[in-house]
């Protein structure tokens, strides 16, 4: 096999010749077992992420720590147990090379944000680069100096666990969510602030992809959709800046993400320029072993150093065998000096060498982890998250007075699952609940019951949820309560530990005995809000047909309850849109709006020849980018001022929003393309931009984009990103099923 390369980094991601010069003075002062020891990362000894790390016993990790094998730490947190390792590695090693310590501050650190997916909803940049910023000061003042996030995995099937952890199905709006996330994590990216952090882009790539939606699978992926779907997000990363990328468990098309040169190597570092580091994922090398990609440790060490994997998360290879593999000439010195520099390089940016204790301020620990401010930003995030899926007989908004209003389900008093799964430093149970929440609208009678249980035992984030499918006791006594009330809010959907990594489903109703809750309810009292708690997309067809209201309220995070409160009684008008297709059943998966039109899209002669399913529709539940408001807003007047314009040129691309009902509200205008005619079949659609726009009730505004010849564009098979000449439609509307069509030209 061809080894690629090892080449200086080009000129994408500008380099300090400060640093570069410092590093070649340290690099030559190193020895190969110190080099070594700079990719290797351990475990902390408190939390795992992972299956039972191998790394070896505590002991053994401070003791390699002593001896400068350790580059860095990951789940070490709070400023005095950083700060414990942190000294051995500076004041006891003969480099005092500094560790760089790295957590997963997926959404919130202890102070917990929406679930990624659910802040992807808001499609509301500026609130998602202030939730990741409000992140990174809590984990900064914590000791932490390195996120393993954003996740920007694209993904279009809702069986796979870590959908919540991305932002969706579309690389658009992936995209753009990944530079606002990397933004609030890295800043303007100089690290002058010791609030600010390193982020990591993962999983690097394809990991979204995993056949049948199960965890750690293969991913077999065409150039197409590999260019045009799952890369863009991590090309917008690096080009924003991006400090680091983590491989993912899957293979791509048969190579082990952590040993693919052609991902690592040719794209990543090569045709992108990225001059930081890529980590393994979690024990990823030496899973290349079962995968039956290499024979031993060894291998494994060499075919992953060589392809461009730089650290090895608690997997136990790069120490134990690196070093006489360089020793033995059977790895070339350069990749491990390669690996090396570039770890030395975001050492040095974030200032690690110039005061390694400059995220080690227990005053400064106490005033921000937790603080009022970032309760109230994770708050406006949650708000803005929530998704309006129905509502009919103007249920929603509650009134504020002389209600009668029952509140049922184990998720409305459930402090712990609004939190989600990645919230390793979050304290359990501090969630704000529903229950709470509501409770702070004083001037309505509340009850609250919760009905049958929805789980056998508390949930955790090391083992399987399981779900009470037999026990009915409560639901009597929740019938009776429901038939006295004006109002029933059902909080239903999955627990927060039942979406994440390893949580792969097959079937993705309401889990459990909820739909028969629902039900029940229902043939008691027909005036029913269903809020859905939930980390992906679920089928719930029943409730569509059936349940007046529908809000989506995913995991929240730690104010949860009050963003429900306060979206339930019309204090926040809801502005969420879907950032994922909900399929109507799970046999539809993969389904995604940006598909292709095939040769026999619809019936058009009246025959079964045509491509479609025979026991259910083609069509969603509900489709990419829909959410609905307490007020209406109608869409006229799409224009555009040129019929046809050249590559190079631009056009204006106008719509008239008018805000037709009685309540303010926020709508996201979107614009979809259609190429008609192209060198490689293009999608039916692709969202190209998105607007927020805030209206009075009568208010109307023309809403205008610049189009240009960059959203027309697409990578072809061979990566290359070509503009072709020829017919076009623009769909500007509230949903990507828009109606509202343009056409145009390029010539
Ligand atoms: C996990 C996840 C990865 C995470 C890492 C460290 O297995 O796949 O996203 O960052 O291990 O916890």
């Amino acid at each position: 096999m061809s080894i690629l390369t090892v080449t200086a980094v080009n000129a994408q991601q500008k380099l300090n010749p400060e640093i570069e010069k410092k590093i070649d003075i340290l690099m030559s002062k190193m020895t190969v077992e110190e080099k070594v020891g700079q990719m290797n990362q351990y475990n902390g000894f408190w939390d795992v992420t992972g299956p039972a790390p191998v790394g070896g016993t505590a002991e053994q990790k401070y003791e390699n720590i002593k001896k400068a094998l350790v580059g860095s730490m990951l789940t070490v947190r709070g400023v005095k147990e950083v700060k414990a390792v942190q000294k051995i590695a500076v004041e006891q090693t003969r480099l005092g090379i500094p560790l760089i310590i790295g957590f997963d501050v997926i959404h919130g650190y202890k102070t917990i944000s929406p679930i990624p997916l659910a802040e992807a909803a808001s499609w509301d940049l500026e609130a998602i680069e202030k939730s990741a910023s409000t992140a990174a000061s809590e984990a900064a003042a914590s000791g932490i100096n390195w996120t393993f996030g954003p996740m920007m995995d694209i993904s279009r099937d809702a069986r796979w666990g870590r959908v919540m952890e991305g932002a969706g199905e579309d690389p658009f709006l992936g995209s753009k969510i990944a530079v606002a996330r990397i933004k609030g994590f890295q800043g303007d990216n100089s690290f002058q602030s010791p609030l600010k952090i390193a982020a990591s882009a993962k999983h690097f790539a394809g990991y979204g992809f995993v056949v049948a939606g199960l965890e750690y699978n293969v991913a077999e992926i065409g150039q197409n959709t590999l260019y045009n779907q799952v890369l863009p997000p991590f090309k917008a990363a690096v080009d924003q800046g991006l400090k680091t990328v983590m491989t993912s468990f899957n293979t791509l098309n048969g190579i082990p993400a952590s040993a693919d040169q052609y991902l690592l190597r040719e794209i990543l570092k090569n045709k992108w320029g990225f001059s930081g580091f890529v980590i393994s994922d979690w024990a990823s090398i030496r899973e290349m072993i079962p995968w039956g990609f290499s024979k031993d440790e060894s291998a494994a060490a060499k075919s992953a150093v060589e392809a461009g994997t730089d650290m090895d998360m608690e997997g136990g290879i790069y120490l134990p065998y690196l070093i006489d593999l360089v020793k033995q000439g059977k790895v070339d010195q350069k990749y491990v000096d390669d690996a090396v520099r570039r770890i030395l390089r975001v050492k040095y940016e974030l200032g690690l060498f110039d005061d390694p204790y400059r995220f080690l301020d227990e005053k400064r620990e106490k005033e921000i982890v937790g603080s009022k401010a970032n309760n109230d930003a994770v708050l406006g995030m949650a708000k803005k998250s929530i998704v309006l899926l129905k509502n009919e007989k103007n249920l929603l908004p509650l009134k504020k007075s002389g209600q009668k209003i029952l509140l049922l389900g184990s998720l409305a008093s459930s402090k712990n699952s609004p939190l989600g799964s990645w919230r390793i430093a979050a304290d359990n149970n501090t969630a704000v609940s529903v229950l709470e929440g509501m409770k702070s609208y004083k001037n309505n009678t509340l009850n609250f019951v919760e009905g049958p249980k929805l789980t056998h035992e508390e949930p955790t984030f090391l083992a399987e949820v399981h779900y009470n499918t037999t026990d009915k006791s409560g639901l009597e006594e929740a019938k009776n309560a429901a038939k006295n009330a004006d109002v029933v809010v059902m909080v239903l959907g999955e627990h927060g530990f039942s979406s994440g990594e390893a949580r792969s489903r097959t079937n993705i109703d309401l889990p459990g005995l909820q739909e028969e809750f629902l039900k029940e309810i229902y043939s008691v009292n027909p005036n029913v809000v269903l809020v859905l708690n939930n980390g992906r997309p679920l089928t719930i067809n029943w409730a569509s047909e059936n349940i007046p209201a529908i809000v989506e309220a995913w995991h929240l995070g730690t104010q949860a309850g009050n963003a429900v409160a306060q979206v339930l009684y019309g204090d926040y008008n809801p502005s969420g849109k879907l950032p994922m297709t909900f399929p109507r059943n799970v046999g539809q998966i993969p389904m995604y709006y940006n598909d292709y039109a095939t040769g026999r899209f619809t019936d058009k002669d009246g025959n079964v020849f045509w491509s479609h399913y025979s026991d259910a529709e083609k069509t969603p539940l509900y489709p990419f980018g829909f959410g609905l408001s307490y007020t209406t807003f109608e869409y006229s007047d799409l224009k555009i001022n040129k019929k046809s314009f050249a590559k190079g040129e631009s056009a204006k691309v106008s719509v008239t929003l008018k805000n037709t009902g009685k309540y303010e509200g926020k709508e996201v205008v979107q614009l979809y393309i259609h190429d008609e005619f192209a060198s490689v079949v293009r999608p039916v659609k692709e969202l190209k931009a998105f607007q927020l726009i805030t209206l009075k009730p009568g208010e109307s505004k023309s809403v205008e984009f610049n189009l240009t010849e960059m959203e027309l564009g697409f990578y072809n098979n061979n990566g290359d990103f070509v503009v072709e000449p020829g017919s076009f439609k623009i769909m500007v509307g509230g949903s990507s099923e828009t109606e509202l069509t343009e056409e145009f030209e390029l010539l």
